[in-house]
């Protein structure tokens, strides 16, 4: 029986499918049912500032501010009395401790700068195995370098470092001019995973109503080469782990991502679309590759078609179709 356990952020997984962060994570009894089906780990829907501060009657615009570790912001919490979605947060964390014994890797996403340590911290106090930081900027601000964007990620990363001990990943997009560089100097700030690449909220166009709406919510199986790409680019680069999100709808793309080089996967469209039960479906196709193939472990598979591994490492970086095209 091949060893499908495998080591994420210094984490023990029992099997590389992560249930990635999103409204099927945001339960106890999910929680409980995701553990059953196989999942290795789970990643909470995100904590979101927004729902916070809307929770709260105050207009937190007046504290805004640059500074990152803020007194004040962190008194001004502590003295509010009860705050709905973080309170309900903290309790999900501790519930799911007391209830599954897999690692809970807590989420959060702000807006405001100044607060990320002081939910990360409360997040590890409450329990939480890990903290990933889902950080995503758009850019709309023509003034604004790519280094200056660039620098918020690691002010956040270096501001939540200084109040949590507990491993700390990041979920990031691709959109970056130099992605490559970029991971490296990320994954050198001591971080012990990245997650590439979150699929975010994306405006569609309703041509009948002339209306902007929602895109499909949900991400297709094709769309996992992106993250395939740069897991294989970057596995054999840089130190921490990498876990792959984006299009793992099924057990040949779960094998693709570790033979890339992740370490895991975080699986949220596959599990809408075909309920918890998928998981399983997922690790037996892994499983009976694995007997196929003679692998035992999946340290045995991980990297070895990583760019570095691979006979063929100019796959991994051609763009152009010039070959398909002079042959129509
Ligand atoms: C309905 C929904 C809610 C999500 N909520 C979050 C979230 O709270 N935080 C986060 O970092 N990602 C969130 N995501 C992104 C997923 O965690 C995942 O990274 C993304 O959907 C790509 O994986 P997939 O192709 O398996 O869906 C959400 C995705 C969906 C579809």
């Amino acid at each position: 029986m091949p060893d499908l356990s495998t080591s994420y952020m210094g984490l023990k997984l029992k099997s590389p499918i992560i249930a990635a962060a999103s409204g099927l994570t945001n339960s106890l009894q999910d929680i409980i049912e995701l553990e059953k089906n196989g999942a290795g780990a789970v990643v909470l829907k995100s904590l979101f500032e927004e729902e916070i501060v809307s929770d709260m009657d105050h207009d937190l615009n007046k504290m805004h501010s640059e500074s990152y570790l803020y007194p004040e912001t962190m008194e001004f919490y502590e003295d509010y009395d009860v705050e709905d979605t973080l309170t309900n947060y903290l309790k999900l964390i501790t519930e799911c401790k007391q209830q599954v014994k897999i690692p809970i890797i807590a989420s959060i996403h702000c807006v405001t700068s100044h607060n990320w340590p002081y939910f990360a911290k409360s997040l590890e106090d409450a329990g939480a195995d890990a903290l990933e930081l889902n950080i995503a900027i758009l850019p709309d601000d023509t003034e604004q370098s790519s280094a200056d964007v660039e620098k918020v990620y690691f002010n956040i990363i270096k501001a939540v470092q200084q109040e949590v001990s507990i491993p700390i990943s990041i979920k990031i997009s691709s959109y970056f001019t130099n992605l490559t560089g970029t991971l490296t100097r990320l994954s050198e700030t001591g971080v012990k995973g990245i997650v590439l690449f979150n699929r975010f909220y994306s405006p569609d166009i309703d041509i009948e109503n002339l209306d902007v709406v929602s895109a499909p919510k949900l991400s297709s199986p094709s769309d996992y080469v992106l993250p395939l790409r740069w897991i294989a680019i970057m596995s054999h680069r840089i130190d921490c782990d990498l876990a792959a999100t984006t299009g793992v709808h099924d057990g040949a793309t779960l094998i693709k991502m570790l033979l890339a080089g992740a370490s895991s996967v975080q699986i949220a469209s596959a599990l809408y679309k075909n309920g918890f039960a998928h998981i399983k479906l997922m690790l037996d196709e892994l499983k009976n590759w694995m007997v196929s193939k003679d692998f035992s472990s999946i340290d045995q598979i991980k990297g070895i078609l990583s760019q570095s591994k691979s006979i063929q490492p100019a796959g991994y970086l051609r763009i152009q179709f010039m070959k398909h095209f002079a042959e129509k």
